[in-house]
């Protein structure tokens, strides 16, 4: 979800409206403004998009203070009354919410017995009742003694009729930016809906709250004792406010796919050591004798994130011969993991902000173990909750299903492989034959695009079909697990990676001339077994689409493919990041065929912030 806020000289509904646009990939079931002006608080909100929202506004929307919403719904369906802005009965008090309130359900039976209705099916109402019902003298007392009755995680904003010249803005857990502007103050749950009009931000921690003029700002550190000053400035943020627009494209994913080659290039830049054929991470925090003491590696993330990371961990055990896997971090820290000493953990999240992936590392950190972060957002939850790691330098990832961050994930692993390796047993030789293979990489990216026009008359054929299976084995198959993730995230069809040894033993049954398969065959020591798996989908009349290497022979399939897509060549290990990007091109395709929103898919949002 998103949330901005705007006090100051201004009419605020267009610039919430605008702010609220920014951040639409947050979440976009529904959305909604309070707007306090003379005639006092008005709030618009609806289900359906922003601009749904900003068409139906009255004329007469005035007013230079406002807080606005844009939902991904959790608690009750995405309607009407469920958006927020939430208010209490007599609409005196609005508030927006970013978060869950795990004891929504006690405060909602509370207040129904004191005869309050509550009007939706929200967690966030009972924040609107609590403050509205609390007599304390200052607004900022009101917030934080209805905060105090609340558990759970929250970035909230909050209007009151009563109190004209102020927001009150408080964080547990879900991000809050203030921004400082010219006689007038920002705020939003995300740079992206600040950046064109302010890049001097203050980020609240959890914990604090801040009260919000068209002059400044002030703020509070928020405990049981209640609220004690703190004294958090603005500065500047080094962030270019173009990089949040797509620009001539028709797609931020389309963007970030082209964006790839120079966001490689940055997460490389100052980290490759040729010399020494290693990697030079410096935010990690280990020294050689800490590295070398590393038994194991366990790589936590989400969605494309965790397959990922199944791709970090065939490198991590190929090159540096430690014992590694990923695993979903939703699913890890519910099953009473065993964390040990010597095992590295390695969170992996673009945002540093999804809920399943952070509240795992602190399940590790709590239980000694040490982990480091793969994270693009710069001062995020994760990236200050970990113990070292590394930047991913991917810009802005505004398009839901990740594309550049996954790639620079994808690097990083690499140089944390290469560099883990040089202090074991891989060889000099091998690690300047590694780090130079890194170095072609951005280069060899820029060539798979050049085929975009070849890539998108394979997406056509592909988008017609209901069902796909994307193949692929050992390095192979996390670029199929990525491939069908990607797939079906924007086209809707229904996309199944499997093994491709794994194939004769089940899926077989499903390949028909209506499921195509698109078949990850690197020329590598497998291409032998992955072509002949090749045969058995065409002798049962299954469609397929090859990526692979110019030069593999594929005997009599080649003139019977429905494509084929040759990556150039790189050290093997390698491979996996040249064969994804095609994957991406094809789903960004096969999306824009069918004609569907290609950043905003159905259901999902760009990171998911609750549980
Ligand atoms: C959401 C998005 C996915 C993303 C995952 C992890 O589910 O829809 O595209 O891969 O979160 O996000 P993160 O920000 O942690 O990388």
């Amino acid at each position: 979800c998103g949330i901005v806020g705007y006090i100051g000289t201004q009419q605020a509904a267009p610039l919430l409206v605008e702010g609220l646009t920014r951040l639409e990939h947050r979440g976009y079931d529904s959305a909604g403004l309070a707007v306090l002006g003379s005639s006092g608080l008005r709030v618009a909100k609806q289900a359906g998009r922003v601009r749904d929202l900003a068409d139906g506004l009255p004329k007469r929307f005035g007013g230079k203070i406002g807080i606005g919403h844009t939902r991904w719904a959790t608690h009750g369906p995405a309607n009407d009354v469920n958006a927020h802005p939430h208010t209490d009965a007599a609409a005196r008090v609005a508030v927006v919410h970013n978060g869950i309130i795990d004891n929504a359900s006690a405060l909602r039976a509370e207040l129904a017995d004191d005869g309050v209705v509550l009007v939706s099916d929200t967690d966030t109402e009972v924040l609107a009742h609590l403050v509205a019902r609390s007599s304390a003298k200052t607004l900022e007392q009101r917030v934080a003694e209805a905060l105090g009755r609340v558990e759970g995680t929250y970035g909230i904003a909050v209007a009151h009729a009563d109190f004209p010249d102020r927001l009150v803005v408080a964080r547990n857990g879900s991000p809050l930016i203030v921004g400082v502007g010219d006689h007038e103050m920002h705020v939003a749950s995300d740079l992206a809906a600040l950046v064109r009009y302010t890049t001097t931000v203050a980020h609240l921690d959890d914990g604090e709250m801040a009260t919000v003029t068209a002059g400044g700002f002030t703020t509070y550190r928020l405990d049981a004792t209640g609220l004690s000053a703190t004294d958090r400035r603005a500065s500047q943020v080094d962030v270019d406010p173009a990089s949040y627009d797509a620009g001539e494209h028709d797609s931020f994913m389309h963007k970030e796919i082209l964006e790839q080659p120079a966001r490689a290039e940055a997460v490389l830049r100052g980290r490759l050591d040729e010399r020494f054929g290693t990697g030079h991470l410096g935010g990690l925090n280990l020294d050689a004798r800490e590295l070398r003491a590393i038994r194991r590696v366990k790589i936590l993330g989400c969605g494309s994130a965790y397959y990922v990371g199944q791709m970090g961990a065939s490198l991590l055990e190929e090159l540096a011969r430690i014992p590694a896997d990923a695993e979903a971090a939703s699913e890890f820290r519910y099953r009473n993991p065993i964390v040990e000493p010597d095992t590295l953990y390695v969170a992996v999240s673009q945002s540093g902000e999804t809920i399943d992936t952070l509240l795992a590392v602190q399940e590790i950190q709590r239980k000694g173990g040490r982990v480091i972060g793969l994270v693009n957002v710069v001062g995020s939850a994760i990236a200050r909750q970990v113990d070292g790691g590394i930047y991913l330098h991917a810009g802005p990832e505004v398009a839901v299903a990740s594309t550049k961050a996954l790639t620079n994930m994808y690097l990083a692993f690499a140089m944390l492989a290469v560099q883990l390796g040089r202090v074991r047993d891989l060889s000099i030789a091998d690690g300047k034959r590694l780090i130079a293979g890194l170095t072609r990489i951005p280069e060899q990216i820029e060539q798979v695009l050049a085929t975009e026009a070849e890539l998108a008359v394979v997406a056509k054929r592909l988008a017609e079909a209901e069902s796909l299976f994307f193949i692929g084995r050992v390095r192979g198959f996390p670029v199929a697990r990525e491939g069908a993730q990607k797939f079906k995230e924007v086209s809707y069809r229904h996309a199944e990676a499997y093994q491709t040894s794994e194939l004769k033993h089940g899926p077989l049954a499903l390949i028909s001339p209506d499921v195509p398969t698109v078949a990850i065959v690197p020329d590598d020591e497998l291409v032998e077994r992955n072509v002949a798996a090749l045969h058995e989908i065409a002798a049962r009349g299954g469609p397929l689409v090859v990526v692979t290497h110019e030069g593999v022979a594929l005997g009599d399939l080649d003139g019977t493919l429905a494509g084929r897509i040759d990556v150039p060549r790189n050290e093997r290990e390698l491979d996996p990041i040249l064969m994804t990007v095609p994957l991406q091109v094809l789903a960004y395709h096969a999306a824009q065929e069918l004609g569907h929103d290609i950043d905003k898919p159905r259901n999902l949002a760009k990171s998911v912030t609750v549980e």
